[in-house]
């Protein structure tokens, strides 16, 4: 029952920022052609949240135009940072005149990623109050380990009124063993770290090339950070930090669904600029579903011309198989022939895209982590709702592979982390509509 509150009190909140719209997808059509990368949602917001840290400015290429990015952006603009657009992709943020170290419920709640504002307001302003992020949709996600890593930094933490209130006049240097990698509390570790004093270690550190994308921002600024990319991550503070300009990775996330799209489809899509050296996991799944990979030119190109065969698929911290592509794979595996196992093992909760992939003739039976996927499944269009991001993927995946029309309802899921997808899915043939709800 959580489940369902979580989303509809982020419908709300939503609601009065974008238009209710729905998709509207004809299916069976093979996707052909090139498509370009945006940059990643992931790597793009913790970036935000560092223009806290200094007085100077800071240019951010490559930021992709979404939900979470305007709300980061509206987050920003509250603590009286200059937050503005100087080209269609680049932001400029300056922090000079910051006035306020308060994170507020209203957005925190419907972006859980604000919450790493905590480590870079403390680290600049000696105190912080931000929103505790609450339920989600897929699953409990608490905070504990960012909030034990600054703790251990010195920091006096009080949770009240559902805030988690931080003071340290100065922060000091720790060794940090987190439970499990978690790549916000790395973030947000990283973020007070680099202005405190002496050294810190953060052991079993997020891997995530948003984690090393950010420490590349960070060093741009004149951090000392070693080891990013690694288990091991060394921070030595520095005084003070200064503007720096820095272009955001390619979303990987993206990258995968796209490729998901062009093997559900039966197509041949060359994704310009993927990052290959971060998709391992996800190339090597698909293949082994019968997609056909190869690198042209830098390029991805991902075809399937054969049947679809049945895998086993284990989400796992980076360089593991994401979980956010999880949904996606989903859908793939209804079209395959033969039985799948799906277990999800970093989030509970984070199946609801199989109830709606059920009303379109699904076969997937659900039993803990695990999900039993039998196909190939006749799959028909159907008025579906997306209850979450990666959830709203799978189903424009599933219409795309469906017959007839499927009309795919709460769009601003999507609008969080996928930019102009039905711009980007028409360009190669899709037979898609955004239309008001
Ligand atoms: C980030 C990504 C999200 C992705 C997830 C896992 C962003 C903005 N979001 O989320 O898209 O799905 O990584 O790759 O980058 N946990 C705790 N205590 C904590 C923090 C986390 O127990 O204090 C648990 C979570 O419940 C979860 C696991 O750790 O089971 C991983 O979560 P985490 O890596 O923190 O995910 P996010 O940073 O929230």
């Amino acid at each position: 029952m959580s489940v369902q509150r979580g989303a509809a009190a982020s419908a709300g909140a939503a609601g009065a920022l974008f238009p209710m719209d729905k998709m509207i997808i004809r299916g069976g059509v093979p996707l052909r052609g090139s498509v370009a990368l945006s940059g990643s949602k992931n790597a793009c917001l913790p970036i935000m949240m560092a223009s806290v840290l200094t007085d100077e400015p800071l240019v951010i290429r490559d930021v992709p135009r979404l939900r979470d990015v305007r709300t980061a952006m509206e987050l920003l603009t509250g603590l009286g940072v200059a937050a503005r657009w100087t080209g269609d992709h680049e932001v400029e943020l300056n922090a000079r005149h910051l006035h306020s170290h308060d994170a507020p419920y209203e957005l925190v709640k419907t972006m859980r990623a604000s919450f790493v504002a905590l480590g870079p307001l403390l680290a600049r302003c000696g105190r912080a109050r931000v929103s505790t992020p609450g339920g989600c949709a897929i699953g409990a996600r608490p905070v504990n380990l960012h909030i034990a890593g600054i703790r251990a930094l010195g920091a006096r933490i009080q949770l009240r009124n559902g805030y988690v209130e931080a003071h340290a006049a100065t922060l000091t240097g720790a060794r940090i063993w987190l439970d499990n990698p978690s790549v916000g509390a790395t973030e947000n570790i990283m973020m007070a770290a680099v202005r405190a004093r002496g050294i810190t270690v953060i052991e079993n550190a997020a891997r995530e090339p948003e984690v090393q994308d950010l420490a590349r921002l960070l060093r741009a600024m004149g951090a000392q950070i070693e080891g990013a990319g690694t288990h091991v991550i060394e921070i030595e503070g520095v005084e003070r930090l200064h503007g720096a300009e820095h272009s955001v990775i390619p979303d990987r996330i993206e990258a995968g669904s796209l490729m998901v799209a062009a093997v559900i489809t039966g197509g041949d899509l060359v994704i310009k600029g993927a990052p290959l050296d971060q998709l391992d996991a996800v190339i090597a799944k698909l293949i082994e579903t019968g997609a056909e990979i190869t690198v042209a030119n830098g390029d991805l190109r991902v075809a399937r011309n054969r049947p679809l065969m049945p895998v086993e698929l284990r989400t796992l911290p980076y360089p593991g198989f994401p979980t956010d592509l999880q949904a996606q794979m989903m859908a793939l595996l209804t079209q395959a022939a033969g039985t799948s196992v799906i277990t999800e093992t970093i989030f509970e909760n984070r199946f609801m895209h199989a109830q709606e992939l059920l009303r379109m003739g699904a076969d997937i039976v659900m039993k803990g982590p695990t999900a039993i996927v039998r196909g190939p499944a006749h799959l028909t269009g159907a008025p579906v709702m997306a209850t979450d991001l990666r959830a709203s993927m799978s189903l424009i995946l599933a219409g795309l592979a469906a017959d007839n029309t499927t009309e795919v309802s709460r769009v601003y899921h999507l609008d969080r982390g996928y930019e102009a997808l039905d711009q980007k899915l028409r360009a190669v043939g899709a037979q898609i509509e955004r239309a008001p709800e």
